[in-house]
């Protein structure tokens, strides 16, 4: 298994650019089922789970055809896919376990083929994180579902119905295959207490553009006039809010200036929010957001997790690693999953200062991390590492890299060619 070894302390000067989001790609390439007709999507970042998700859509039948010519580094990847024919319905475990994103593929061949066979995604690492909600909601348009040795087994051999649906908690995944599922029902379905974050209205605008009928998009309630049919389309990944907001980080932490080409502040206001308190110094410049943390300490800021817009989940480690290195103390809370707090022990290796007390986290700043051999269980827990490495003193091994393969393309390219010490050591 590859690690990194990185050599802390070069404060990170250039230029890196925004890829496509990976949480907005997954459903994007999900969609595809959709249609017999190509979905033809770019600024597809080249990630692990992006080729997870089109070897399971090639065994259900969809022909993924990826454009040579547009696979320029840095310029993102084009795929074209088409589901002419659907020749499978069956998810199968060994992909499912692999990427808990499988299951958006639930709602789309429930819709267009009448039945799916979806294993069950079981737990990860950042907790239970149950499909209850999708299969609530499915079961209201009109869906048979039985779970059955680890499988979803759900039919709906008459097509969907719409109606009122209201999630009981926000759900990404769970509004992502809902909205694809309702675009195919019978009639109108309302989403309420829909999530509104940019890759779910990354994917609305998608299913417009392929013929759905879909309004309220960003506002949580969602309502989906279902068609008969829909069309192929082209459509453009929207740029990755959280790679944006841990290069931000890193930029601060190590006390440097990073260009972020591509990067969008309306995707990551609360981020930014939260940088600017502590001291960071954001401009938004040619097309893309300039990152700076070049002089007096950083101070500790509290913060709270929370569906879009609030502070999302996914930069929750991250951050906590710019807080060890604040001054003053900082209170984390995590209040969408329940262990997600695993970079702790190992940032606290690293000479980190951090109390977890239930979902909240203490940090008190400390003046230097040192660095350490760590390794983490999930992506962002993996990159706040990384990201506590490059402030630290000394060398940090960072162990099992293909956890930053899932969601960080060419993560060390994009550091040491901003000056960073960072060496990929295969086996
Ligand atoms: C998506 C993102 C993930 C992010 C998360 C929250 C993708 C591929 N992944 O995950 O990176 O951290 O949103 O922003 O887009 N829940 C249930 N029952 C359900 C569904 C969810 O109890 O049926 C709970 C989960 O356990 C969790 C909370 O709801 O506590 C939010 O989960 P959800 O928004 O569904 O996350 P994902 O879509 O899995």
């Amino acid at each position: 298994m590859d690690r990194i070894l990185i050599r802390g302390g070069q404060p990170l000067r250039g230029t890196i650019r925004i890829g496509g989001a990976k949480n907005a790609a997954l459903p994007l390439m999900a969609a595809s089922l959709l249609t017999k007709d190509t979905l033809s999507l770019s600024n597809l970042p080249d990630l692990v789970d992006i080729t997870t998700m089109a070897k399971l859509l090639g065994e259900l039948g969809v022909d993924v055809a990826r454009d040579p010519k547009a696979n320029v580094p840095d310029a993102g990847q084009v795929f074209r896919l088409t589901a002419g024919d659907i020749i499978n319905t069956t998810a199968p475990y060994d992909l499912v376990r692999r990427m808990r994103a499988s299951v958006l593929v639930l709602g789309p061949l429930l819709a267009r083929r009448g039945r799916a066979r979806v294993s069950l995604p079981g737990g990860c690492a950042i907790g239970t994180r149950p499909v209850d909600l999708h299969l609530k909601a499915l079961r209201q348009l009109g869906a048979r579902i039985d779970l059955a040795e680890g499988y979803i087994d759900a039919h709906a051999e008459n097509g969907l119905i719409g109606t009122h649906i209201v999630f009981p908690m926000v759900t990404v995944g769970g509004t992502e295959n809902l909205l694809m599922a309702a675009s195919l029902a019978k009639g109108r379905t309302v989403l309420a207490n829909a999530a509104r974050e940019p890759e779910v209205t990354d994917l609305a605008r998608c299913l417009i553009a392929m013929g759905a009928k879909i309004e309220g998009i960003g506002t949580d309630t969602l309502v989906v006039d279902g068609v008969s049919s829909l069309s192929g389309a082209s459509y453009a990944v929207v740029p990755d809010r959280i790679e944006t907001g841990t290069y931000a980080i890193a930029a601060a932490i190590t006390g440097g200036e990073l260009m972020l080409e591509g990067a969008r502040a309306d995707l990551s206001q609360a981020v930014f929010k939260v940088l600017s308190s502590a001291g960071v110094e954001i401009t938004e410049k040619n097309g893309g957001l300039s990152v700076a943390h070049t002089n007096g300490p950083l101070v500790g800021v509290d913060v709270m997790t929370e569906p879009y817009p609030g502070f999302p989940t996914d930069m929750q480690a991250q951050l906590m690693a710019l807080m060890a290195v604040s001054g003053g103390a900082s209170m984390i809370t995590e209040s969408i999953f329940e262990n997600r707090f695993m970079h702790v022990p190992e940032l606290c290796r690293m000479g980190a200062d951090i109390n977890v007390h239930g979902a909240s986290a203490i940090v008190r700043g400390v003046k230097k991390l040192s660095g350490a051999q760590v390794m983490a269980t999930d992506l962002r827990a993996s990159v706040s590492l990384v990201l506590a490495g490059l402030a630290a003193e000394g060398e940090t091994v960072v162990n099992r890299v293909y956890h930053l393969d899932r969601g960080y393309e060419r993560l060390d390219d994009k550091l040491k060619a901003c000056g960073a010490s960072v060496q990929r050591i295969a086996g």
